[in-house]
């Protein structure tokens, strides 16, 4: 069985933004941390192209909404491929593979007796295209200007059953405590569970919106977006595609073991829908996937938005620091579940302090010195030192935690992990001075045995930040020609070894 990670499917109607690029990255470094250290693994990520807010986004522009999709789609392929996004999957929407599979469901939904044809007459609005019900009421009772012109509209849909199934949901999520990480979010879920009311209208009328996936039986209708975009995940895992050898096969991957999403889709799709839906499809309780659900990035306490100018742009901040320094700062600046504060202030910092000076720093000055003293070839010298054997302790102990750390989801942390280490090989470096060491002929074995510990913690430390910075983790490995040695585990690297030239992974950016 495949290691399975999935994100949300991004919007279409407009560019990428960090908090696209946060959730990408951080499925990508969970992704890498198992491809590497676990075993095989599969991620899929992709586009939500259908919708309104498509449609919508392409009338403004004056193009079809198929040709507005796919011109935002290549954006965020670009985007993708340039921060190092390794994706095994790729989901758009629009695909017919999915349309096809999406169709399955809804028949035999119908099949089931799980959708029916109902009238819905109420106050709607124009501007938004949505039913409104007394919530959306203000304190006046009115329905305010932000809803634009409202009429009083009946219209016949397909709606789906929620109410029938909540009990089953809340015993679901009451005894599946893992069923949303972190735990803070269940219990917001279980609270939300307790308001389900009615059902859930998955149709729209063609006249209204055309921009969707066609009912199978029922042509004058597509399907409402979420619907249709939640079902990604089993459709492009192989789900009822029939055997299509293009699509993986699906008894290998499902279920999910984590949807990694923000916490504005928790509730009511991923938290509510989803699960419904899969257990209206015949999914057992065993079969249901796992949600990690990661806060949001802000901007000086604000919530990014075009409307209040504050749009942060990936792409370019990838082209200004590089794209490891940017996937390094989102995954160290954040507590996964937790929102954050995005500066590009402090990116730089992080940069400087923690890449150039720490990490960059430690790589350059081992080669540098066992090229000078020893002409890059280490030798584990059989010396009993207590600072040395307390820095192969640690690594011992970091790559314990740093395993356990991602068990958890807790990425920062891992990377905590590995910063004790580069932080204690830099005070190694200082307390044992190779520089003097090498002009006392009496320390030679001492010289040689620090330089292959700082060498061999080197190795340790590219090896397990790898899965956040891997274009630069294959640079200090090309450096210290240790591709062969791979383990994480002390004494990768043999006596005898020959290392190669340094060159500055990270140089410092002076602050402009
Ligand atoms: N298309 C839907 C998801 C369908 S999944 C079956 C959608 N798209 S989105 O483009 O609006 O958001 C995609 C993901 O980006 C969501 O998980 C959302 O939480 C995340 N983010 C959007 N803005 C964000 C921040 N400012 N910070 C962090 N992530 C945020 O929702």
């Amino acid at each position: 069985m495949k290691y399975f990670i999935t994100t949300a499917i991004d919007y279409t109607n407009a560019d990428p933004h960090i908090g696209h690029a946060y959730e990408k990255i951080l499925a990508d470094v969970i992704a890498r941390y198992h491809r590497t250290f676990e075993g095989p693994t599969f991620f899929l990520t992709g586009v939500d192209q259908h919708g309104q807010k498509v449609q919508q986004a392409a009338q403004k522009n004056g193009v079809q909404p198929m040709e507005f999709a796919k011109k935002i789609t290549a954006k965020f392929l670009a985007l993708w491929e340039k921060l190092g996004i390794q994706n095994d999957g790729w989901a758009e929407t629009t695909d017919l593979r999915h349309k096809s599979a999406v169709r399955k469901v809804l028949q035999s939904l119908y099949e089931k007796g799980e959708l029916f044809k109902a009238k819905y007459s109420g106050y709607y609005s124009v501007r938004q295209e949505q039913f409104l019900t007394d919530k959306e009421r203000n304190d006046a009772g009115e329905f305010g200007p932000e809803w634009g012109e409202v009429i009083f509209l009946e219209e016949e849909n397909w709606y789906f059953p929620l109410e029938k199934h909540k009990r089953w949901l809340k015993s679901y999520v009451d005894s599946h405590l893992d069923f949303v990480i972190p735990a803070f979010r269940r219990t917001e879920l279980a609270n939300a569970i307790e308001r389900i009311s009615g059902d859930l209208c998955v149709s729209r009328p063609k006249e209204r919106l055309s921009w969707g996936i066609e009912f199978p039986f029922d042509p004058d209708y597509v399907t409402y977006v979420w619907f249709d975009a939640l079902l990604n995940y089993v459709t492009f895992a192989g789900y009822l595609s029939d055997g299509n050898e293009t699509l993986p096969d699906f008894k290998e991957l499902w279920p999910c073991k984590a949807h990694i999403i923000g916490k504005d889709i928790l509730v009511p799709a991923h938290g509510i829908y989803w699960p419904i839906m899969l257990h209206a499809m015949g999914f057992s309780d065993e079969q249901l996937p796992r949600l990690l659900v990661h806060g949001w990035w802000n901007v000086a306490g604000a919530k990014i938005s075009k409307s209040l100018g504050n749009v942060i742009d990936p792409d370019l901040l990838a082209d200004k620091y590089g794209a490891d320094a940017l996937r390094y700062y989102l995954m160290r600046d954040n507590v996964v579940g937790q929102d954050s504060d995005f500066s590009e202030e402090r990116l730089l910092v992080r940069y400087n302090s923690d890449l150039a000076n720490g990490l960059g720093n430690l790589v350059n000055r081992t080669i540098n010195m066992s090229q000078r003293y020893r002409a890059g070839i280490l030798t584990p010298a059989p010396v009993r030192d207590a600072d040395l054997e307390a820095l192969q302790q640690l690594a011992g102990s970091a790559i314990e935690r740093y395993r356990e750390a991602f068990e958890r989801f807790e990425v920062h942390n891992a990377i905590e992990t590995v910063w004790e280490l580069v932080t204690r090989a830099n005070i190694l470096v200082e307390q044992k001075a190779p520089w003097k060491l090498a002009k006392e002929p009496e320390q030679a074995e001492l010289l040689d045995a620090v330089l292959y510990v700082l060498a061999e913690t080197g190795r340790l430390i590219s090896l397990m930040i790898s899965p956040v910075t891997p274009r630069s983790s294959a640079r200090i490995v090309e450096q210290l020609r240790s591709e062969t040695a791979s383990r994480l585990e002390w004494g990768g690297l043999p006596s005898g070894h020959h290392l190669g030239t340094p060159s500055p992974i990270f140089p410092k950016i002076e602050p402009y």
